[in-house]
């Protein structure tokens, strides 16, 4: 039998719909629709987690097994397990500090942490947790001097990877953000106040650390913006589509590795080739921008036939435990990330949730290495069964 990866995990919560059931009692309802919602009908969210979970994997019961391995290299980094930590804004209004918290954890378990732009830590802060290893999601910001600054700040704090987000030309249409009239900070309506006073904990927390603001923002804000100028800012900084004109100036300047996320199609990935870009994430956001989309496994499969090895192809949308990142990765993805699963830790455990979710995704994780009779990660497509 081989050695079982030396981690613990909370007993209470051995699963990640354990973990989102405690945190839908721990947050504000905005806050947890906010983290948990997808958009228009929640189609693409739904398909997301069923189609991975439609992967079948054979258990080779009687052949030779020395044990279980989940490192995985990728980018020149060995990392203990073939999963990472994706980018989400708005961290802070989930759980305050919640961005510390998982990079803290990512840090310690050798796994990444990506920092969104729209989320509120800045990036000199988690770069110093992470000891610069964070991985960094930028939104393109309209303004070239923005884009150029947020740059040189990524250089100097020593981030290795530059994530550029293709899947937002437009705010998904998410009707339970519309009707709690989520806002940053969130705007004080009876309804959300009464949200507030029914959980204490967030509330003293949120007193505590402050408000959560746009931390890595702060230097392009305009100072005193009320919250309808917020939003106008946020809106003219960061609106439009990424395109090829826009990575090929970052092509040029950033001397670290490019990902694009949010890729769905075999046109995208060819562009992203062309363009010296050095991996992709297929990915859906998490079922929040297109609900007439396919499931992210759906997208990735072609672009797996006819892409590997010519370009780093991941996954992320959808994946919820230890099996679905056995299955991402038997379906031929080169890495996988998950949004949500993470965040449902932080939000119902606190300081002790990050360690938590990556402690019981790595036994999970090994438990199915050890039951197909896998060695190493980069073998997992031998048990896809077709
Ligand atoms: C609440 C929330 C906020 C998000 N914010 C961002 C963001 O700021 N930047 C980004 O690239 N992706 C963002 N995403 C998408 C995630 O990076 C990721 O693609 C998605 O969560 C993966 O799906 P999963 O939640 O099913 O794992 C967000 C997702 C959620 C749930």
């Amino acid at each position: 039998m081989s050695k079982p990866v030396a981690v613990k995990y909370n007993t209470s919560y051995p699963s990640i719909e354990d973990l989102r059931n405690k945190a839908r009692k721990k947050i504000p309802k905005f806050a947890f629709e906010y983290l948990d919602g997808g958009c228009n009908e929640d189609v693409n969210l739904h398909k997301n987690t069923a189609e991975i979970r439609d992967v079948e994997l054979a258990p080779y019961y009687l052949s030779k097994h020395k044990g279980s391995n989940l490192q995985t290299e990728l980018f020149g980094h060995v990392y203990d397990a073939p999963f990472g930590i994706a980018p989400v804004g708005l961290q802070g209004l989930i759980w305050p500090n919640s961005p510390q918290i998982l990079a803290k954890a990512a840090k310690e378990h050798n796994i990444p942490f990506i920092l969104s732009t729209v989320t509120t830590a800045d990036i000199e802060t988690i770069s110093q947790i992470t000891e610069g290893k964070a991985w960094y999601q930028l939104y393109h910001p309209a303004e070239n001097d923005v884009r150029d600054d947020i740059l040189k700040r990524l250089e100097a704090a020593q981030y290795p990877v530059l994530v550029l987000l293709s899947d937002v030309p437009s705010f998904g249409f998410r009707p339970r953000d519309i009707r709690n009239g989520l806002a940053m900070p969130p705007r004080m309506t009876l309804k959300n106040i009464l949200q507030i006073m029914t959980r204490p904990e967030w509330a003293l927390k949120t007193l505590v650390h402050g408000t959560p603001n746009f931390a890595t923002l702060k230097p392009y804000m305009p100072k005193g913006l009320n919250m309808k100028q917020l939003g106008l800012f946020m809106n003219r900084t960061f609106a439009g589509r990424l395109n090829a004109d826009k990575i090929a100036p970052i092509r040029d300047k950033w001397k670290g590795k490019i990902v694009v996320k949010g890729i769905a199609t075999e046109a995208d990935t060819e562009m992203c080739i062309k363009l010296g870009v050095d991996g992709i994430i297929v990915s859906n956001h998490g079922g929040r921008q297109l609900d007439a989309g396919q499931s992210a496994i759906k997208s990735m499969n072609p672009i797996i036939d006819n892409y590997k090895g010519k370009i780093k192809i991941m996954m992320d949308s959808g994946l919820r435990s230890g099996p679905d990142v056995a299955r991402v990765m038997a379906s031929g993805a080169d890495f996988t990330f998950m949004g949500r699963s993470f965040m449902y830790s932080v939000a119902a455990l606190g300081n002790e949730g990050g360690d938590h979710v990556i402690a019981m995704l790595k036994t999970q994780l090994q438990q199915v290495m050890d039951q197909v009779c896998c060695e190493q990660i980069a073998d997992l497509p031998k048990h896809l069964i077709k």
